[in-house]
C-alpha cells in the first residue's frame, strides 16, 4: 500500500495558494521544534470571511499537502469556520497521513489560529465575545 494518498501527493506536487500577501490582515508563523519545519500563513479579512489567504511552507511533503489543503478548505469561508478547522479535519481532507505524519497538519492547524490570533491583536473590535 502507499504510504501516502493520490491526494496528499497531487497537493505536495501542486500546492495551491503559495505565497506571500504584502498587505495581509493577519499572519501567522509556527514551527515544529522537533523536526525544524516552518510554516507562515497570511489571511486576507473581509468582513466575517477569509477572501485570500497564502502559504510559505518549509517542511517536509506532508506539511506542504497540509497548508495547500488547509487554504483550500478555509478561502472563501467565514471566519468562524477557520477558527475550529482543525488538523483532524485537514488531514481527513487529504485522505488520510500516516500516523507520524500527523503532525504535519498540527502545524496547519496552529498556523492558521496564529494568523487569526495576529488578526484579532489588530483588530480587537472584531473579536467573537466568548
Ligand atoms: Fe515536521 Fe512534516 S516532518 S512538519
Amino acid at each position: 500500500m502507499a504510504l501516502y494518498s493520490e491526494k496528499v501527493m497531487e497537493h505536495f506536487r501542486n500546492p495551491r495558494n503559495v505565497g506571500v500577501i504584502e498587505d495581509a490582515d493577519g499572519v501567522g508563523e509556527v514551527g515544529n521544534a522537533k523536526c525544524g519545519d516552518i510554516m507562515k500563513m497570511y489571511l486576507k479579512i473581509d468582513g466575517d470571511t477569509v477572501t485570500d489567504v497564502k502559504f510559505e511552507t518549509f517542511g517536509c511533503g506532508s506539511a506542504i499537502a497540509s497548508s495547500s489543503m488547509a487554504t483550500e478548505l478555509i478561502k472563501g469561508k467565514p471566519v468562524a469556520d477557520a477558527m475550529k478547522l482543525t488538523n483532524k479535519a485537514v488531514a481527513e481532507a487529504l485522505d488520510g497521513l500516516p500516523a507520524y505524519k500527523m503532525h504535519c497538519s498540527v502545524l496547519a492547524e496552529e498556523a492558521i489560529q496564529s494568523a487569526l490570533a495576529d488578526y484579532y491583536q489588530k483588530h480587537p473590535e472584531k473579536k467573537p465575545a466568548t
